[in-house]
């Protein structure tokens, strides 16, 4: 069998009878629709068997927020290989194949994604970057702790789609300070107004949006449905504010819908404030799920595009079966202006695999935690805590829009 591995030049419906296909006819048509209008069709790279698409993977351009500063990021996506041709090799070809190509372009010193399976992309060199909260709050467990100006903010239910650019503008200056989140651009917003979005989406209603105001000024917004179908439910969609009085006051709202036995949502930041707001935390019944999965493409740009929380001085010794150039010592100096990452040869501080470089970039905490599971070794004594203070944020990585 001669498999081939080059760029997509296919159409839209081609790709989409594999998609289909490879996860089990998951989405619905309004879903597919959303898709194809994100899309970027030169950035398709598929595999072939004489002249049949049976493996593909994309990638969206996106402007994602790193500590301390935006850069571009290779945002992996509609990545599948056909049930008759699985286990041979061809997806690994397929990512070295993009992973190489981002590496020449040379534009994007990091490929991100959320995969179906946690166990597929750590092979690969991804690492779990940022967590967030399945919840389902129960409407007897609604009470909140008091919030001081909640009863100042204005509710009012808006057309979503009318509202949908003075939402995202909101939304984008806010993921500019938040890891994790990239900008959306037109194409990105209309995505997020997609009808269907759920995998089952029967018996909701059509996304809503209400919109948090201060004297006619946005300091927030949420899109949500409800359900009357098994349990009635809230179903949040997303949830966004610019300070602690309109995030409350949206939580509120939807925690108390009429006819509505309970509220979920399942982006939940895992240091969101209803976190602490409310009364029975055990309410919440919280699961934890992956968000991001980050691959440093170029470990030397990728370590020099971010900043860091105190000065930093160090050797890393990255190992990387999967990018031969990463391998090898690089040394990071740096701190909260920026920083600078080359090769090296000087002895090194810490060594660690690529992935949990990955895991640890956005500043999800664990680097001493990786080293407690001998992920890390410290061959210079304090190196892992210093470095792994170094790397740590204020506010945590959350992947508020998947893709
Ligand atoms: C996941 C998928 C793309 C894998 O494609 P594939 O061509 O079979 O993968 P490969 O043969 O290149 O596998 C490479 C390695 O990953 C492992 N692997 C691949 N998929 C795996 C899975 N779902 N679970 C566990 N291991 C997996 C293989 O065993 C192999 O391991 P090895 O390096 O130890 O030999 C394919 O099974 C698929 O399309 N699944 C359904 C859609 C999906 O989940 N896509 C991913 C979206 S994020």
């Amino acid at each position: 069998m001669a498999i081939e591995i080059g760029r997509y030049t296919g159409e839209w419906d081609e790709l989409l009878e594999l998609l289909d296909m490879v996860f089990a006819a998951a989405w619905s048509g309004d879903q597919y629709e959303a898709e194809r209008g994100v899309w970027e069709h030169e950035r398709s790279i598929a595999a072939t068997d004489n002249g049949q698409l049976v493996g593909h993977t994309g990638a969206f351009s996106h402007r994602m927020t790193v500590p301390g500063a935006q850069v571009p990021v290779a945002g992996v996506t509609m990545v599948g290989v056909r049930a008759t041709h699985r286990r041979r090799g061809i997806l690994r070809d397929l990512m070295r194949k993009q992973l190489t190509d981002i590496h020449e372009a040379g534009n994007e010193p990091l490929a991100a994604l959320t995969a179906s399976e946690p166990v597929i992309y750590p092979r690969f060199g991804y690492g779990l970057a940022s967590e967030h909260y399945s919840v389902a709050v129960p409407r007897q467990s609604r009470a909140l702790w008091p919030v001081a100006g909640i009863d100042d903010v204005q509710l009012r239910q808006v057309d979503v789609h009318e509202s949908v650019a003075r939402c995202a503008e909101l939304r984008n200056k806010l993921a500019a300070d938040r890891p994790g989140m990239f900008q959306h651009d037109e194409r990105w917003q209309q995505y997020a107004i997609r009808d269907n979005v759920t995998m089952d989406p029967s018996g909701a209603s059509k996304l809503r949006c209400v919109v948090a105001e201060r004297d006619g000024e946005l300091t927030g917004y949420t899109y949500y449905r409800t359900k009357r179908v098994d349990t009635n439910c809230v179903e949040v969609d997303r949830l966004h504010a610019a300070d602690l009085a309109s995030h409350a006051a949206l939580w509120r709202y939807l925690l108390d819908q009429d006819l509505m036995r309970e509220t979920r949502f399942d982006k939940l930041a895992v240091d969101d404030p209803l976190l602490d707001l409310v009364l029975d935390p055990r309410a919440l019944g919280r699961r934890t799920w992956d968000g991001v999965w980050v691959r440093p493409v170029d470990v030397g740009r990728a370590l020099a595009a971010r900043t860091y929380a105190r000065d930093i001085d160090v050797v890393f010794e990255i190992r990387d079966d999967f990018l031969p150039w990463n391998a090898g010592k690089w040394h990071l100096t740096g701190g909260s202006d920026g920083a600078q990452c080359e090769s090296t040869d000087r002895a090194a501080d810490l060594t660690l695999d690529v992935r949990d470089l990955g895991a640890v970039y956005l500043g999800r905490p664990g680097l001493a935690r990786l080293g407690r599971a001998g992920l890390v070794d410290e061959h210079t004594a304090g190196a892992l805590a210093a470095v792994g203070e170094a790397f740590s944020t204020t506010r945590l990585p959350i992947l508020d829009t998947g893709f």
